[in-house]
């Protein structure tokens, strides 16, 4: 029955087969799905030929093979695998053992990970490169191999008849809906924001350079493999053009946490002294905040704080974990300073300086109290305030 809620045509011939997950919250046991996440996969019946995209995480197993069964497959004569992570090729054993002479398409790399990861047969994969096209009959695919979105091994199919490109980890979002295609933009940009932020940011110039190819060819509609099919396409592509840009707003993020609130007193002083400068601020506690409002906020500003208390001998746990998620990441950040209040001593600047090997930013002189802030410590946050805005106003590749 709920087979049903999930198949759907979306145009002439072409199908989506896969299954959302309202209930998962959690990714990779790392990124929080505030709104659950999909699984998408798509069916297209061609004239001549049937060709699968993609499956779905082996969890749902039994609502994929439904659709298929529903949809009435007797005969599939290509079975596409864009990317070889298990949200997307879960579901090829099975596929394979219900379609026991269909050939996998995929990319030489994704031959070998679909083997070591779900011993996939090397002969059950027949190779494709890049621009290569296959014909359906009434229908094409061209396949562009585009390593790392999200994986080394990742390609996208594109169906020039229909304008679509099928683009699996690119463009999603982690979004359950019954929509098919994004009717909320509002909800539907702040998830991408999240989805790209945690996990294409890192890939960025390549993306950019994969916009650029994209640009040649026409997209009416893009269908991911998490979260709703986009239409018109120019929406998700025109946010992807703009986070990839090399661009950064006039803004700071101000990462803190606080023990006893020394820290939070310098945050929040801090915060008053970049808005007097006209600096824009967003201001997180590591604490409690989860990693993709971290990662979100990261995306386009130019100034990064961290401000932490020493625990012991170095930064907050909190602090070490969001420094790393946020140098992994690779965020486009000009300028990020360490700020902080500790006890007796310790080597918080240098540990966090250090974990910062992807970012490429300038380092601004640390502020570092002893115990509560005082006049003195107030001063410098001032000045670091007027600093900070003055870089921004300087420099010709940040928007003001
Ligand atoms: Fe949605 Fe990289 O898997």
């Amino acid at each position: 029955m709920y087979g049903k809620m999930t198949l759907r045509e979306i145009k002439k011939g072409i199908y989506s087969v896969g299954a959302q997950d309202w209930d998962r919250q959690l990714f990779d046991e790392l990124i929080p799905l505030p709104q659950g996440t999909s699984y998408n996969a798509y069916v297209i019946k061609g004239s001549e030929k049937t060709a699968i995209i993609d499956t779905v995480d082996p969890t749902k197993d039994e609502e994929f093979v439904t659709n298929l069964v529903e949809l009435g497959l007797s005969k599939v004569d290509y079975i596409i695998i864009n990317h070889a992570e298990q949200d997307h090729s879960g579901s090829l054993p099975l596929l394979l053992e219900l379609f026991p002479t269909t050939p996998v398409l995929c990319s030489e790399k994704c031959r070998e990970l679909l083997k070591t990861h779900l011993g996939v047969p090397y002969e059950r994969c027949q190779l494709v490169t890049d621009g290569e096209i296959i014909s359906l009959g009434d229908k094409t695919l061209e396949f562009l191999i585009t390593p790392w979105v999200h994986w080394p091994e990742t390609m996208l199919s594109y169906c020039k008849e229909e304008e679509l490109l099928f683009s699996c980890d690119l463009f999603g979002s982690h979004y359950a809906t019954s929509d098919l295609f994004l009717s909320d933009y509002a909800t539907g940009e702040i998830l991408a924001r999240r989805y790209y932020a945690e996990i294409m940011m890192p890939f960025r110039t390549s993306i950019r350079n994969y916009l650029q190819r994209l640009s040649e060819k026409r997209i009416t509609i893009i269908a991911p493999s998490h979260g709703p099919l986009i239409a018109p396409a120019s929406f998700i592509l025109d946010l992807y053009q703009k986070w990839t840009a090399d661009q950064t707003t006039n803004t700071a993020v101000l990462l803190y946490v606080s023990m006893h609130g020394s820290v939070r007193q310098m945050a929040q002083y801090l915060e008053r002294c970049l808005i007097e400068n006209d600096v824009g601020v967003k201001v997180i506690n590591v604490a409690t905040a989860d990693s993709g409002t971290i990662a979100s906020a990261l995306i386009d500003a130019s100034t990064v704080i961290f401000a932490t208390p020493t625990v012991l001998f170095g930064p907050h746990p909190a602090m070490v974990t969001t420094t790393y998620l946020a140098n992994v990441i690779r965020p486009k950040t000009r300028y990020a300073v360490i700020i902080g209040s500790y006890g007796w001593g310790g080597k918080t600047v240098e540990i966090i300086t250090s974990m910062l090997t992807h970012i490429k930013a300038e380092m601004l002189p640390p502020i570092l109290v002893q115990g509560v802030p005082d006049e003195k410590t107030r001063n410098a946050l001032s000045e670091l305030a007027i600093q900070i805005a003055e870089k921004h106003h300087n420099n010709p590749d940040i928007l003001i």
